[in-house]
């Protein structure tokens, strides 16, 4: 891997803290970080090199996936330098600058640079401006970008956003970030079939009934309801994460693909992906807010009553929706999502169903039930089939489930994988452009009806598999949510 300077603006961030220190840590322990490398951390706190090298210790102590051992640690946190920055300030990026180039004669390395930014969304255009203007971004060398979401909240502030980034990167070098691209069992999905002729024959259009993917949380709004309550469901999940489980999921590949087939493939499955518009929008659509519940024996409030959001708040904390991807593999195969905060259960998952083989009374008499995959994401990894299996005494058939469940303490996280990605310049795993955008453009009919509160918004205990309408969704097309 190429020497680099690594700049991350946020530094003194939370998500620096929590996820981008300890992902570099274990990249470190692994070997998996260039030789030598340069960390720039930038904020606007007046930190010291060591004041910033005591915080990464200390976030790693609470939020690494491996022990911090003493051996090594010095080493590591040498790399890392602060520079103390204001995103508004031209002279700020003057100064950075030198710093940067200052550091790379010190390490003799290239000027190879990896802007991070972890940063509020309103400052990624001015940022991008700043490195432009600078000559930051003006190297020799590489230069990669890799920014957070959300990017922009509508169709309008997305494509404004990145025609600003293109001014300064172009496509290949910029870094979209969606952890749940990063999560490892997503990865795995794009292989599985090509690896596994048997899953080719099992995920046959014909004997599929139905696919379902889930994410759904426990936790609620938390500290964050200045941006929830400004975002909800639709764009914090579902215009992102869940949109590329779908596509990750319906990616049909019996070959192995490059970065750029699978980036075609996945763009192929946006366009198929059939419109809901004001018209359809209540038959395939259920929006959620919780109300005061239990959750895990807890009394927990009603999202109304959480701290930051307005009293009278129609914001959307679950989504579920019936979609359609109108192409050859996958046409009159229903995929249903749900998302939502304060739910029964943490579980992202995905499942097949396929379709039962007779009369339904008759199976239902003899106790025969759908086959299901069940592919769990988080918070454990495993795959499932279910199969009916009969019980000898009873003459009837039982659900029996065979497992492969990949729980391991070595397994990375997914800032590990994306950010060892970018270092090497490997772009599969990033959402990019096209695939952005034609995600906007199917929430946007969406975020317009929900703005004019065109959509019941239907009320669900905390602690619940969400709004009872969530259910009947599924229950008109003669489905039901599996593992709830
Ligand atoms: C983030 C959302 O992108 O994903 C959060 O902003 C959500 O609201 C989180 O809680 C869920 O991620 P994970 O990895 O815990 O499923």
């Amino acid at each position: 891997m190429d020497n680099m300077t690594f700049v991350l603006f946020g530094a003194t961030g939370d998500l620096a803290k929590r996820k981008i220190y300890p992902a570099l840590y274990n990249l470190y322990r692994e070997g998996r970080m260039p030789e030598k490398i340069s960390v720039v951390g930038l904020g606007r706190r007046e930190y010291t090199d060591s004041k910033l090298q005591s915080v990464i210790k200390e976030a790693l102590e609470s939020f690494s996936r491996r022990e911090v051992e003493p051996s090594g640690l010095e080493e590591f946190l040498e790399k890392f330098r602060y520079c103390i920055f204001d995103a508004t300030k031209p002279e700020s990026y003057d100064k950075l600058h030198q710093f940067i180039k200052d550091r790379e004669s010190e390490l003799d390395i290239p000027d190879n640079r990896l802007f991070y930014l972890s940063v509020a969304p309103t400052l990624i255009k001015t940022i991008t401006e700043g490195l432009h203007e600078s000559g930051i971004s003006s190297n020799a060398g590489w230069k990669r970008l890799m920014v957070e979401k959300p990017f922009g909240s509508d169709l309008v502030t997305a494509r404004d956003l990145n025609k600003k980034l293109k001014e300064v990167f172009t496509e290949d070098e910029i870094f979209r970030i969606d952890h749940y691209l990063g999560k490892p069992m997503v990865q795995k999905l794009e292989s599985l079939v090509h690896a596994n002729p048997m899953l080719k024959a099992l995920l046959d259009h014909d004997q599929i009934s139905n696919v379902q993917i889930t994410a759904s949380e426990t936790v609620g709004v938390g500290t964050r309801a200045a941006y929830y309550d400004q975002a909800g469901a639709i764009r914090d999940m579902v215009q992102n994460h869940l949109l590329q489980l779908v596509m990750m999921t319906a990616l049909y590949n019996p070959d192995k693909m490059s970065t750029s087939e699978i980036e075609a493939e996945k763009r192929g499955i946006m366009e198929s992906l059939k419109p809901i518009t004001k018209e359809n929008m209540e038959e395939n659509v259920v929006r959620g807010q919780y109300a005061a519940g239990q959750i895990e024996g807890q009394a927990v409030p009603a999202y109304l009553e959480e701290a930051g959001v307005a009293e009278d708040s129609n914001n959307d904390t679950f989504f579920a929706a019936r979609l359609e991807i109108d192409n050859e593999n996958w046409r009159g195969i229903p995929f249903y999502i749900r998302t939502g905060k304060r739910m029964k259960k943490k579980s992202t998952r995905i499942v097949v169903e396929f379709k039962c083989d007779g009369d339904e009374e008759a199976l239902k008499d003899d106790g025969i039930e759908p086959n299901l995959l069940i592919i769990e994401i988080n918070p454990n990894e495993s795959m499932t089939l279910k199969i009916n299996i009969k019980n000898q005494s009873e003459e009837k058939f039982e659900p029996e489930y065979i497992t492969f469940s990949n729980v391991s303490a070595t397994q990375p996280e997914a800032y590990e994988l994306l950010l060892h990605d970018a270092m090497q310049g490997n772009e599969t795993f990033f959402a990019h452009w096209k695939e952005v955008e034609l995600s906007w453009k199917w929430v946007q009919p969406l975020l317009d009806e929900f703005e004019k509160d065109g959509l019941p918004l239907y009320k669900y205990p905390a602690g619940s598999d969400g709004p009872e309408e969530a259910h009947h969704l599924l229950k008109e097309d003669g489905h039901q949510w599996w593992y709830v």
